[in-house]
């Protein structure tokens, strides 16, 4: 009824700012149908040539990185591969982290070679690593070389990759699948459960392979497609299956609940056929738009907004890990920071791991139909600890809209508080003066450091019943503990 009022006054009203309620009961305490949540869901992805100069040559990567590991106890989880993995080659003699020549500096080399120092950097890491390889050259005694080296020197290390997106092989003219002669779902699947066997064995480890790393869209590629050729001895060597992700589109449908439900809902079956085994699904690279992003769509605070829905429905979706890519250091639009100024996506990744820090368990309230996104996070006890409240409704200018979330079931408190993760429109860019803010407080360019006055809002509660505010593309973190 409510609804049908709400659509009369939209057909006859278009100009018509919205400012209408979402009710949603929090439960007291966990439902079965609650996920599991990683300790640190949020990731980071790192892109192979390139790696060497985030960590060594731009400021802010420590501090960025160390800003979720104050949230979490955990340094986030970091995974190094992309396209360029399948361009490298293991070069023991040499002392460099990577050696490559580029036309630009903002080019991404066709061929690299890189060292055992590269292994001893990702070494240093004070959190797990992902090291993707080569498969693309179909040399496998180089990529044995490469995943003995990473295996001796790495205690951090997570998984090793045995290629990337490997669907674009041919096209690549990729040495495995001109080899072949033919490179489909099926003959990628059966080279990688042989790869898989073989480097898994000559580390003498199992669970040791984040396998699949496809970018087209299941079920053409991706996990229930590979599990179903993989026998039990290739099974025993993968650690977790991975996809990757980049849903493109406008800044209004990227940002947009309901649209990333339906982008989501494509690895619906790879996440139910990777849980067949016990293993874990991730989105071992993803970011808003792919090839570094797009200026009109990736560096706004409408990217930060879905950053922060994406990854978050995504853990609720049980892919228990979300590594948004980085790629060339000065040409990428959806970088969370650079050299020189913060990106409005990092705000997203930082209220997300927020939410879900030291969390049990997470379910989504909402059933993706409307802009009107609410999660709740669980604690180890089975009794909520946070509220996400998301307005994904898209404001650029002129008056700005509103969404009153009522939240009924929230005990019997006076009060609560929250924190507000705004901009001065969903088009704001760091880099043009739209700095974001988290509970008041901003992150600084090149450095990462957090500045300004944390700031709480509080809400009476009647009952256990509070009326939150969100306005367009903004978004409320409520604390219940
Ligand atoms: C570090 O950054 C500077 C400035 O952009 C650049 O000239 C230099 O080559 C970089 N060094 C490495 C190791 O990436
Ligand atoms: C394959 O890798 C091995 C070990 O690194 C190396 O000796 C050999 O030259 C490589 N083969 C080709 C064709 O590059
Ligand atoms: C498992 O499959 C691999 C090919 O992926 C094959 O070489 C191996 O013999 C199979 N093992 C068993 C026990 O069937
Ligand atoms: C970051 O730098 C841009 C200019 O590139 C500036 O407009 C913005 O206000 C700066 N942000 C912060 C938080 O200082």
């Amino acid at each position: 009824m409510l609804l049908n009022c709400k659509q009369a006054a939209w057909i006859v009203l278009p100009a018509l700012v919205r400012a209408a309620t979402v009710t949603y009961s929090v439960p007291a305490s966990v439902p079965t149908s609650a996920v599991a949540l990683d300790v640190a869901p949020v990731g980071i992805s790192f892109e192979f040539f390139t790696f060497p100069s985030y960590f060594l040559n731009v400021t802010a990567t420590n501090q960025c990185l160390a800003n979720f590991e104050a949230l979490t106890g955990v340094w986030p989880p970091i995974r190094i591969g992309g396209t360029t993995q399948d361009r490298a080659d293991y070069d023991p003699a040499t002392s460099a982290y990577v050696v490559y020549s580029v036309a630009s500096s903002v080019d991404a080399p066709a061929s690299l070679t890189f060292g055992q120092s590269f292994m001893s950097l990702a070494a240093t890491y004070a959190g797990n690593v992902v090291m993707g390889l080569n498969r693309g050259h179909n040399n496998i005694s180089n990529t044995i070389a490469a995943a003995k080296v990473a295996k001796a020197k790495m205690s951090n290390l997570r998984a090793i990759e045995l290629g990337n997106e490997p669907e674009y092989y041919l096209s690549a003219s990729q040495p495995i699948a001109v080899a072949a002669g033919t490179w489909t779902p099926a003959v990628d699947a059966a080279s990688q459960d042989d790869w898989d066997i073989r480097v898994g064995s000559a580390l003498s480890t199992t669970k040791i392979i984040q396998a699949g790393n496809s970018n087209t869209a299941p079920p053409t590629w991706g996990a229930a497609e590979l599990i179903a050729t993989e026998n039990a001895t290739a099974q025993s060597y993968v650690y977790d299956y991975a996809h990757h992700n980049y849903p493109g589109g406008t800044i209004s449908s990227l940002m947009s609940h309901s649209d990333i439900y339906s982008n989501l809902a494509v690895f619906d079956a790879d996440i139910a056929a990777a849980a067949t085994t016990g293993k874990d699904y991730v989105l071992g690279e993803t970011n808003s738009v792919s090839g570094g992003g797009a200026s009109t769509v990736s560096p706004l605070f409408g990217a930060a907004l879905w950053t922060l829905d994406y990854s978050v429905m995504a853990s609720s979706k049980n892919i228990k890990r979300t590594y948004f890519h980085h790629g060339t250091i000065g040409a990428c639009y959806y970088c969370f920071w650079g050299r020189y100024d913060m990106g409005a996506p990092y705000y997203g990744a930082y209220v997300a791991t927020a939410f879900m820090a030291g969390g049990a368990s997470i379910s989504e309230l909402d059933t993706g139909s409307t802009n009107y996104a609410a999660y709740v996070v669980y604690d180890s006890a089975g009794k909520p600890l946070r509220v996400l409240l998301i307005n994904s409704d898209y404001y650029s200018s002129g008056t700005r809209g509103s969404e009153t979330f009522v939240l009924t079931g929230l005990g019997s408190g006076a009060s609560v508080k929250s924190k507000r993760l705004t901009a001065a429109s969903a088009n704001s860019r760091v880099d043009q003066g739209g700095n974001p803010t988290f509970g008041g407080q901003t992150f600084a360019n090149g450095t990462c450091v957090v500045g300004g006055t944390e700031t709480f809002e509080s809400t009476g509660l009647s009952g256990g019943v509070g009326s939150f505010v969100a306005s367009a593309s903004e978004a409320l973190l409520v604390y219940l503990q």
